[in-house]
């Protein structure tokens, strides 16, 4: 009875003379892989990031739509980083509360962004503490990575809340890397193909896509990104190794042009290097930047500082590719919908986000006892970004066509409606497969699906710490390698004269298909449980929620995006 009643006080206090919470539903469970290691001291500088809510959102998404759409007027007339700051820059009134707030708890070491829509403030925890009622600060530990995260959720104070859309720095973890390595997955009982497959290397992705040797960059000004967040580290000695062994048949770079952010010492990681290796090999002779582990200090997010870096950077390469994502329904939905904000203030400038649709097919979500629903994975599931899903060979010893890699990431999100470019194919979809659906109660027919496109996500061959590597398995290796073919595009429209591709989704539904091939055979794995035993959606004729609209065929690509 006493802790009830403690608690309606609590609550009470919270939003009568706290205000409230900003991020009611978000999960502040930590993950059972993280160790606590003791309360913080009240000393202790923190590093928090305060996003303020942005104006003219509405005209920043139709700005959107507009310059993605091919067949308006305002296609490709994207926005400089000044014009996106000029729309969405946080009111004078805004500004000057949250401004207020801080300095009444004597916080003034705050950074800003261009865009004038985040702050970054060092306080102390004790500090932090009381501007934010309710948290109370941690210290976790996973393989002898340290972080700070509040145990409880926060509030702010009722005057603010109107003004701020999240804070960021007291909840969300890093993800834990994925495995990259499907050979030794129980789950890969299809073919035991492992021994005699040869693997996928740049030069069988080339052929398969149609790239010739003269398909490589020349444009000036073109540049790419991959963007790492797992404390992982590329090593350049890895990277000039891989081109000397697999790069012999193309003309391609063997430096990456620019690193931003902090390269650690010690031991290149997997995922690391097969984005740069893979990138650098399809989109071939391209300037390639790293974004690199942002977000160093201890509260940071470290997904959440490359948001904020987006919007400090005015001349950013065109394309970027991410493999990074979390459940939806661990994140908030104030979290996802500003970070979705901030991928159109990116698509509006020109900016191609590639993320990959994540690992674990449709996911699987246990509600209750014997229920159970997929699980979208965000930013996978945003309308604002292009999502890339994996296939194999159908005959893994030839070039043979591509069929559903079971492990692609895709279906149907939670939170975002479902955009009207996609609403005609996803609906054909729907119906021509009806009868053979999972249960309606497994996902959401309104919400965005995904993934959009895809390429070859099996048996990559890596080089990492010198040794080449066979068997690496993943979206994170079909998104670098989309991400390259868009920066070859790209390459041909600016020597044109025209407009990068921006935005691709609008256009690319537009295609209905044209210049990619169709991957029609093979589901992707769910839930293991007597309804749907495993099977999450299965590929189909044109656009399916497992493969997107299929692989590129780079000729007829360019082809189909070499006018306007
Ligand atoms: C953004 O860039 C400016 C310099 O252009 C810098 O002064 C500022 O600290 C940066 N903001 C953040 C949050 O790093
Ligand atoms: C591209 O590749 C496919 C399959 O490998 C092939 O059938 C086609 O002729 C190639 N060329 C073009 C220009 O599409
Ligand atoms: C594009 O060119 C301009 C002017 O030459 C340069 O300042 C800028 O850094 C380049 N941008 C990229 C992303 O390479
Ligand atoms: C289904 O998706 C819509 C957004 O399209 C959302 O509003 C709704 O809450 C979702 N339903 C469930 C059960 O999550």
């Amino acid at each position: 009875m006493k802790s009830l009643v403690t608690s309606i006080i609590a609550l009470l206090f919270c939003s009568v003379v706290w205000g409230g919470y900003l991020e009611e539903d978000q999960d502040v469970l930590i993950p059972k892989d993280w160790t606590h290691s003791g309360a913080v001291s009240p000393t202790e500088e923190l590093e928090l990031t305060f996003a303020l809510k942005q104006q003219n959102v509405d005209l920043l998404e139709e700005t959107l739509r507009l310059v993605s759409d091919p067949d308006s007027a305002q296609y490709g007339k994207h926005l400089s980083l000044e014009e996106v700051s000029f729309l969405v820059r946080p009111s004078a009134l805004s500004q000057k509360v949250v401004h207020h707030w801080l300095q009444s708890h004597g916080i003034t070491n705050c950074l800003t962004v261009r865009t004038g829509d985040f702050l970054q403030c060092s306080m102390t925890a004790e500090v932090a503490e009381k501007l934010l009622p309710g948290s109370k600060f941690q210290r976790y530990v996973r393989d002898g990575q340290s972080v700070v995260r509040s145990s409880a959720p926060y509030s702010v104070h009722d005057d603010v809340r109107q003004h701020l859309d999240f804070v960021g720095g007291l909840h969300r973890l890093p993800p834990k890397g994925q495995d990259l390595t499907k050979a030794s997955s129980n789950l890969h009982h299809k073919h035991s193909k492992a021994s005699l497959h040869l693997g996928v290397t740049p030069s069988i992705l080339r052929t398969r896509y149609n790239l010739t040797t003269a398909d490589v960059g020349s444009a000036q000004n073109n540049s790419q990104a991959v963007a790492q967040f797992l404390e992982q580290y590329y090593h350049s000695t890895d990277l000039s190794e891989f081109m000397g062994l697999f790069g012999r048949t193309f003309p391609h770079l063997t430096q990456v042009d620019r690193v931003v952010g902090t390269q650690g010492v010690g031991k290149a990681g997997l995922e690391a290097s097969l984005d740069v290796e893979y990138i650098m090999s399809t989109g071939a002779n391209i300037p390639t930047w790293v974004f690199t582990n942002p977000g160093r200090h201890e509260t940071q997010e470290p997904f959440l500082e490359w948001m904020v870096l987006l919007s400090n950077i005015s001349d950013l390469p065109w394309v970027h590719t991410v493999s990074y994502g979390d459940d939806e329904d661990s994140l908030s939905t104030a979290y996802m919908m500003r970070i979705n904000i901030e991928f159109m203030k990116a698509g509006v400038r020109g900016i191609s986000l590639l993320f990959a649709s994540g690992d674990s097919g449709a996911g699987c979500r246990h509600l209750t006892k014997g229920q159970n629903s997929f699980r979208p994975s965000f930013p996978a599931s945003s309308p604002y970004v292009t999502t890339v899903g994996g296939t194999s060979f159908k005959n893994p010893f030839k070039m043979s066509f591509e069929v559903t890699d079971y492990i692609s990431g895709g279906g149907f999100s939670n939170v975002f409606p479902m955009p009207e470019y996609q609403a005609g194919a996803v609906q054909s979809y729907l119906q021509a497969g009806a009868a053979d659906l999972p249960p309606q109660s497994y996902f959401n027919t309104s919400g965005r699906a995904y993934p959009d496109i895809a390429a070859l996500s099996d048996n990559y061959w890596v080089v990492t710490n010198m040794l080449p590597i066979p068997w690496v398995s993943g979206t994170s290796a079909s998104t670098p390698v989309v991400g390259g073919v868009l920066s070859l595009i790209n390459d041909q429209r600016l020597l044109k004269g025209l407009p990068v591709l921006g935005f691709l989704n609008p256009r690319l539904y537009k295609l209905n298909g044209q210049a990619l091939f169709d991957v029609t055979e093979g589901c992707h794995l769910s839930c293991i449980d007597e309804q749907v035993q495993g099977r999450g959606f299965c590929a189909a004729p044109s656009w399916d929620p497992v493969t997107g609209w299929g692989t590129p065929n780079y000729p007829a690509l360019l082809a189909a995006l070499l006018e306007k």
